[in-house]
């Protein structure tokens, strides 16, 4: 199977409690590569543009507030499968919902504040990638 690229999002919840380096074993034990990463603070623009796609949803507002709340850490994943291995990794959106050993299993806080976020498609990781990293940015 060819090599794929994801985007992926430590978030606020998780900055703020200092588990960037637990959140990164746990991508690199399930075999993804971090060939891009930064931690940056989103603007509102950055979190309105980037979650546009939930704009009519209720929680869009206060989902906005929280991307914006702290430092975030942007990161691209490669490896085999890299989109489906990540989600895998992650758990479910709702961590009451996670299975055990995930991601937000061990360390989300509740379906706002839920650590990570990772791309759904082929389709979204190449916007999400395009939106917060230049090509140069990218180390594979
Ligand atoms: S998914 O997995 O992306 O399909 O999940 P989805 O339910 O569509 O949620 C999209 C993003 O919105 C966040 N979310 C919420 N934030 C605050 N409050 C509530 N109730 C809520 N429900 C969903 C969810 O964490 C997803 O964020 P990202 O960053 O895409 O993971």
């Amino acid at each position: 199977m060819a090599l794929e690229r994801t985007f992926s999002i430590i978030k606020p919840d998780a900055t703020r409690r200092n588990l960037t380096g637990k959140i990164n074993a746990k991508l690199e034990a399930a075999g993804l590569r971090i060939v891009a990463q930064k931690r940056i603070r989103m603007t509102r623009e950055n979190a309105e543009t980037f979650y546009g796609v939930h704009k009519e949803r209720p929680f869009f507002n206060d989902l906005c507030d929280f991307m914006t709340s702290g430092p975030v850490v942007v990161q691209v994943l490669e490896g085999e499968n890299a989109i489906m291995k990540n989600r895998e990794v992650m758990g479910a959106t709702n961590p009451a919902d996670a299975a055990e050993g995930t991601i937000r299993k061990e360390f989300a806080e509740n379906i706002e504040a839920n650590s990570v976020h990772g791309s759904d498609s082929q389709a979204n990781a190449a916007i999400e990638i395009a939106y917060f990293f230049s090509g140069s940015e990218i180390v594979g």
